[in-house]
């Protein structure tokens, strides 16, 4: 079983982006052979500043690494170490209809929020397809908001199948129920672009600052909460502490007699313990850079390798070569 996966370079990595992509890649890594990179060609339909672009595609390195991406388990690589993706893409976009182009929700939803609509972010779909494709993926574990690029990507595959012969494999996502949407400080999705995030690494008095401050409601400590499973703070809590614990406070919150100030302070608690080991990692990581930039440039000499050999059957297959 292949499993592959890609995190885009335009900010910094939040719990939502470690539940939703980054744990389930990491667990699969018990389980075959793994396939993880830095998007960082997507970066470009955004961030234009290249300082800015170096310094996210490192940081996030660094983020994987400290969480626990094996590198002499994983292939771990830079998009852009790979160009021939590029090429892929503009075979699967030959083959894409316009209308399935125009169904995609995140060139609505990022144009909405005021990015501008230039032609990167509407064919985004395409390159992300050519990603998953170009290494003859099987399985793609992301959140749930990537659901539809992943059956994009499969539409495209069974397309160029239909076209050009049996040549690219239909990959599957992975979505974890639990975690699919990750909510955010608001209560909305967490996303690097909705200002609600809390962060996988920071400085502690910041964090500690974004977390006593999620909004509550004004019901005092003693009230009963009959509505305890839909509070943030708990739903929040779930993901860092042992159930038996998060079910604790849940119950202590329905029952009345938990202040929320309790309830923010031990969720940050758990939030920062859970993080602690892999906090020692990045810091020695980030001492060795040296050594993260040997794993990514070996990792694109095994990422390129693949890539030939996909690219050497569709190519054959297009009547290219
Ligand atoms: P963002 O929305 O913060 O820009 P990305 O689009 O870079 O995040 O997402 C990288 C990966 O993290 C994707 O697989 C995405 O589905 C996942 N992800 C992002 N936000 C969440 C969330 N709130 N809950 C679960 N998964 C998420
Ligand atoms: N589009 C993904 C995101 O914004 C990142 C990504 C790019 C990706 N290529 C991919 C994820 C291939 C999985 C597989 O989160």
């Amino acid at each position: 079983m292949r499993t592959l996966t890609g995190i885009t370079p335009s900010g910094t990595l939040h719990i939502g982006n470690y539940f939703g992509a980054m744990r389930p890649a990491i667990d699969a890594q018990s389980r075959g052979d793994c396939f993880y990179f830095i998007a960082d060609y997507h970066s470009m339909t955004t961030v234009t500043d290249p300082r800015e672009r170096r310094k996210n595609t490192q940081a996030i390195a660094l983020d994987w690494l400290a969480c626990g991406l094996d590198p002499a388990k994983s292939v771990f690589w830079r998009q852009s170490d790979v160009p021939v993706v590029c090429e892929l893409m503009w075979m699967l976009g030959s083959l894409t209809p316009m209308g399935l182009m125009e169904r995609a929700h995140s060139y609505k939803d990022k144009t909405a929020k005021g990015l501008s609509p230039n032609f990167g972010l509407f064919a985004y779909p395409v390159l992300m397809a050519a990603d998953i494709l170009l290494y003859d993926t099987q399985r793609v574990p992301v959140g749930r908001d990537q659901k539809q690029h992943v059956e994009m990507t499969r539409d495209m595959a069974i397309k160029f199948n239909e076209a050009y012969g049996e040549t690219l494999i239909v990959p599957e996502s992975e979505i974890r129920d639990a975690v699919a949407v990750v909510p955010g400080l608001d209560g909305q999705k967490m996303s690097k672009s909705y200002g609600n995030t809390i962060e996988i690494f920071g400085d502690e008095k910041a964090l500690r600052k974004k977390v006593m401050g999620i909004v509550m409601d004004s019901r005092s400590p003693a009230e009963p909460k009959p509505d305890a499973d839909k509070n943030l703070a708990i739903q929040l809590l779930k993901l860092f502490a042992p159930t038996d614990v998060a079910i604790d406070f849940e119950q202590r919150l329905r029952t009345g007699g938990l202040g929320y100030g309790d309830l923010k302070k031990a969720l940050f608690e758990h939030y920062w313990n859970y993080f602690s080991g892999a906090r020692t990692r990045r810091a020695e990581l980030a001492a060795n850079l040296d050594y993260v930039e040997r794993i990514l440039s070996d990792g694109a000499v095994r990422a390129n390798a693949v890539a030939a050999q996909v690219m050497d059957r569709a190519r054959k297959a297009c009547g290219l070569r």
